[in-house]
């Protein structure tokens, strides 16, 4: 039988210079066995990190491959049925998902390096 146990991971995703404001990048995390996707956003010049599941049905957000703010920059959006989010915090503010939010992923930036870290599982 194996033994599953928790463990924190972190993971360079990207560079503080990389984006500007209203640029979003897509990176894939593994937790246990399993991959899953991501975003990198810069908003306002301030980097955020969200697992790319929509809380209302729980299927990626974008339909056009990366492209996850509104036209005008203002907010994070579900293309599926149209949620629109808060890039700073994740809150759905308008759609079918209203209050709910994104999985925010905690960033920390060293020597210009944007490093994520998120808990993962790993099989001993
Ligand atoms: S799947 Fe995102 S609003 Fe419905």
């Amino acid at each position: 039988m194996r033994k599953v146990r928790k463990t924190s991971k972190s993971k360079v995703i990207g560079r503080a210079d990389e984006l500007a404001h209203g640029q979003t990048k897509k990176f894939k995390l593994r937790r246990g066995k399993r991959d899953f996707e991501a975003m990198l956003v810069n908003y306002q010049g301030r980097h955020f990190a969200y697992v790319n599941r929509c809380p209302h049905v729980g299927i990626n957000l974008d339909w056009v491959d990366n492209q996850f703010f509104t036209v005008d920059g203002r907010y994070l959006m579900c293309a599926n049925h149209g949620a629109v989010f808060e890039p700073p915090t994740g809150e759905c503010v308008w759609g079918p998902c209203l209050g709910a939010s994104l999985q925010s992923l905690p960033l920390e930036i060293v020597d210009q390096s944007i490093i994520v870290r998120f808990a993962g599982a790993g099989e001993e």
